[in-house]
């Protein structure tokens, strides 16, 4: 009996893709090349990354906060390997949570690597057991993304790092230097800095975080300063050798200029990620793929050959697990003959540092450039009753509104909790709601949220606490 999908790849666009059929009735098999489910996100991303983020923030508050609520617990002692315990612990909680969804929705898992091998037909190919083809109707590629490489800047996961090394580190380093200040370099570098490493980031755009609001950045960058992380914006780094006394990069201005050499004990490169489709014969079984490698796909998911879809980071779009898990349920929805889809326009995307930052739909760059005319309403944490308590008022809640209509059309915000707190945000945009419809639902006191009613009052120049 063939199936009737197979999904190459069990990270969230891969292994939620399987749920979703299985519970709309198809027969379905997974095929993944590692020994673990769940992909980047579970394994080497999303969730050691914030297990290491939780641990430190608390080490952070201990021996910061604590004494000013009153709790003397001496200073901190960091236990390095019991923290990475810790974060291998949730690590191995989370991705046999993906073996247990499999077996309770009848889905079957193949171990080995994926490969197209004509129409309706995935070979599997395992260093432990014979080749296999399996015979399916469609095929959902979900076969995420790599650490994008420097050229001549090799990567050997112990001093030279990507991501991956940086999550697994066995001693904390003195001097960390980062290249790229987006988010995977602000997050790990937030990490190793509450541990005590001096960390220099060097960016080569004239700021961090591309993408995100610009006025939320450039209060974080600040924020970042004064919590000891150094950023070297609009300089490269040119080439990294090594020495007895450790690792001297080479960084030079973009602009053109002398270089100047940055001492390391430990290099992380976060420049981004590129699409993975290695091994998948794509152009023997005819899939087109774009300029920078993504498998070209319509507003359905199909790819250029007909039965084969694909989704995730694989594709084009935020490189994001939920905008991938979403995908997941869209295709499969479409394959059921259902009106599966995505809406790109309301895809939260947050940065979980200290404060952290979220944010949702348009920022105020893309509106000026679209020309469109907007009103902004904003609100501090320092206006916050909450937000004092908790001793967390840095940051804001910025709402950009259509100047006409009054529908929300963007939502940034800077501060504790704001990962959760945006959830709201994008509730309302899926709904259309106006700045009005935000500033007239009652809101929780004290909670932080309650920034966000009040820079929805801001929309229309009518905020009660400020
Ligand atoms: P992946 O998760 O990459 O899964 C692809 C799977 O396919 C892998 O298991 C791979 O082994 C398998 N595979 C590849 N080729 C084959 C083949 N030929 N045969 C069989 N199997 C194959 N995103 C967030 O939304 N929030 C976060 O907090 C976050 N933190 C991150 C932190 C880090 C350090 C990193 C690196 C990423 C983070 N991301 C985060 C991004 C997130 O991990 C990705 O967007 C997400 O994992 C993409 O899901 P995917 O299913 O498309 O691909
Ligand atoms: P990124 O795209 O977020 O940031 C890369 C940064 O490196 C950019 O600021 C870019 O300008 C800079 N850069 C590029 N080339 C450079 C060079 N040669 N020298 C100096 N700087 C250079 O990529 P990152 O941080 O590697 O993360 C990869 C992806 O993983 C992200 O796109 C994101 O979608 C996902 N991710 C998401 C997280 C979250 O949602 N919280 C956490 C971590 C990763």
């Amino acid at each position: 009996m063939p199936y009737d999908l197979i999904v190459i790849g069990s990270g969230p666009g891969g292994y939620i893709c399987a749920i979703r059929a299985a519970q709309l009735g198809m027969k379905v098999a997974v095929v993944e090349k590692d020994q673990t489910f769940g992909g980047t996100c579970l394994n080497v991303g999303c969730i050691p990354s914030k297990a290491l983020l939780h641990a430190t923030e608390r080490y952070d508050e201990a021996g910061h906060l604590f004494g000013r609520m009153g709790i003397g617990v001496g200073k901190p002692k960091l236990d390095l390997p019991a923290m990475m315990k810790f974060k291998d612990e949730a690590v191995e909680a989370n991705v046999k949570g993906v073996s247990f969804l499999f077996k309770k929705n009848k889905i079957e898992a193949f171990h080995g690597m994926g490969r197209l091998a004509g129409p309706g037909k995935v070979e599997v190919n395992s260093s432990t057991r014979k080749a296999q083809t399996l015979e399916t109707k469609a095929i959902v590629i979900a076969t995420g993304s790599y650490v994008a490489l420097l050229p001549g800047i090799d990567i050997d996961e112990k001093r030279i790092l990507s991501s991956t090394g940086a999550l697994a580190l066995e001693k904390v380093p003195q001097r960390l230097l980062i290249i790229g200040a987006g988010v995977i370099g602000l997050e790990l570098g937030s990490v190793w800095r509450r541990l005590g490493s001096e960390v220099v980031v060097v960016e080569f755009l004239d700021r961090i975080l591309p993408g995100m609001d610009n006025e939320v950045c450039r209060q974080f960058h600040r924020i970042m300063e004064k919590q000891g992380i150094t950023v070297r914006l609009s300089s490269q780094v040119t080439g990294v050798s090594s020495s007895a006394s450790g690792l001297q990069a080479s960084v030079a201005p973009r602009a053109g200029g002398s270089p100047a050499t940055i001492e390391a004990d430990v290099v992380l490169v976060a420049i981004g990620r590129m699409p993975y489709t290695e091994g998948l014969g794509l152009s023997e079984a005819g899939v087109k793929t774009d300029n920078k490698g993504r498998i070209t796909v319509d507003s359905n998911f199909a790819t250029s050959v007909p039965g084969i879809y694909a989704i995730g980071d694989v594709i084009a779009g935020p490189m994001l697990a939920h905008k991938a898990e979403d995908e997941g349920v869209a295709v499969s929805e479409i394959l059921a003959g259902q009106a599966g889809h995505v809406n790109y326009a309301v895809i939260p995307n947050v940065v979980y540092t200290s404060p952290e930052i979220a944010s949702v739909g348009q920022t105020e760059e893309e509106l000026k450039q679209g020309g469109i005319d907007y009103k902004v309403g904003k609100f501090p944490f320092m206006a916050n009753s909450r937000a004092r308590v908790n001793l967390e008022t840095d940051g804001f809640v910025k709402i950009l509104a259509d100047a006409k209509t009054d529908r929300v059309l963007g939502v940034h915000i800077l501060g504790a909790d704001a990962g959760n707190m945006i959830a709201e945000a994008a509730v309302a945009m899926e709904f259309g709601a106006a700045s009005e419809d935000i500033a007239r639902t009652c809101h929780a006191h004290p909670t932080l949220t309650e920034a966000v009613k009040e820079a929805a009052l801001a929309v229309s120049k009518r905020a009660l606490n400020m």
